[in-house]
């Protein structure tokens, strides 16, 4: 009996213990932090943005991109977790780079959302090194280095697109990289196979690309890659839940609706 009951307090101890973990995955209430290019009392540019975020936060950190084109990188580095990039839609804040070596938007961090933004890819793409296709750029380089790390990239209602060349969308800076798109446009800069599994040959399959309800040129997945994943229907259900943007609920969701 007495084993019974000190099983059953363990019991209770580890469940307490995995809620209080859970719990400070992404904590509710959101900071907000406005990006503007005319207000200059705010951020003007998006990296300065996150710069200003601290190390080891743990808050969800809404960072609200007024209209305009931001021609810079934007880098998430790993110890900032919990950012939510949200443009005023993607017909008026973009997001426009071009660098022979970089991506446009690099996140190292758990649990990075962007939504309504136009990122735009201008020049000319290069090899992206000796993994990478000639002529090429990337819009996405998502690391993920364990199966338990609840990160993920999602972009919604973006628009991809550029000229000059032809851009993959993401590719693997982790074993276990995870990129969805979504509710999206994407212009013919993108290649037809899409994504990249850079050094990760030969063990694609913890790689999660995601394509749905995109549409446009570049949204035709036939020449995809074809480790592609493709969310089943509860997955799916739960993923096109983020697509109803409620501050009050969604978003502190949003690791384990999505990623667990
Ligand atoms: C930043 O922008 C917001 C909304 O546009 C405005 O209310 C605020 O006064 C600006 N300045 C600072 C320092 O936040
Ligand atoms: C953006 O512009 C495109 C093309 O003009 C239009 O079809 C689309 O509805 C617009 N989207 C938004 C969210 O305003
Ligand atoms: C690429 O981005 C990283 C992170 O922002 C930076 O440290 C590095 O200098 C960049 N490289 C180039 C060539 O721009
Ligand atoms: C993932 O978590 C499980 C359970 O907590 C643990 O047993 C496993 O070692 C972890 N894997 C990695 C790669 O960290
Ligand atoms: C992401 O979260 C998981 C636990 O949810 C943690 O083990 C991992 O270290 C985190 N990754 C980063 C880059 O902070
Ligand atoms: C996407 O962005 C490009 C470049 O800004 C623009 O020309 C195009 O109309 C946009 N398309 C949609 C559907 O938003
Ligand atoms: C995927 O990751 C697991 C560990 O979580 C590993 O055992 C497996 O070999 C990996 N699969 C591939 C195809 O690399
Ligand atoms: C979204 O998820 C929440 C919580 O999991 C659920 O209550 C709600 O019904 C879902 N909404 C949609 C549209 O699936």
């Amino acid at each position: 009996m007495k084993s019974l009951q000190s099983f059953a307090f363990f019991l209770i101890f580890v469940v307490l213990a995995f809620d209080i973990c859970e719990s400070k995955d992404c904590s509710n209430p959101f900071k907000t932090i406005v990006v503007s290019q005319s207000d200059t009392s705010n951020f003007t540019t998006i990296q300065s943005a996150i710069d200003s975020v601290p190390t080891g936060n743990s808050q969800w950190i809404h960072i609200q991109i007024s209209p305009g084109v931001y021609r810079e990188q934007v880098f998430i580095p790993k110890d900032k977790p919990c950012i939510y990039v949200e443009g005023a839609g993607r017909n008026s804040t973009s997001i426009e780079w071009s660098s022979h070596l970089n991506a446009t938007f690099v996140t190292k961090a758990n649990n990075t959302v962007a939504n309504g933004i136009t990122f735009t890819a201008s020049t000319i793409f290069f090899s992206m090194g000796k993994y990478g296709p000639k002529k090429n750029g990337v819009i996405t380089a998502h690391e993920r280095d364990s199966p338990n790390d609840t990160s993920g990239f999602v972009f919604k209602n973006c628009n991809i697109s550029g000229t000059g060349g032809k851009t993959q969308l993401g590719r693997a800076m982790g074993p276990y990289a995870r990129v969805i798109i979504s509710d999206s446009y994407l212009s013919d800069v993108v290649r037809p196979e899409g994504w990249g599994p850079r050094e990760f040959v030969g063990h694609e399959g913890n790689l999660t690309f995601v394509e749905e309800g995109n549409r446009g040129p570049g949204a035709d997945k036939s020449k995809r890659v074809n480790w592609m994943k493709h969310l089943s229907g509860s997955e799916l259900d739960k993923f096109l839940n983020i697509s109803y943007i409620d501050e009050e609920g969604w978003i502190s969701e949003l690791p384990k609706t999505i990623f667990i």
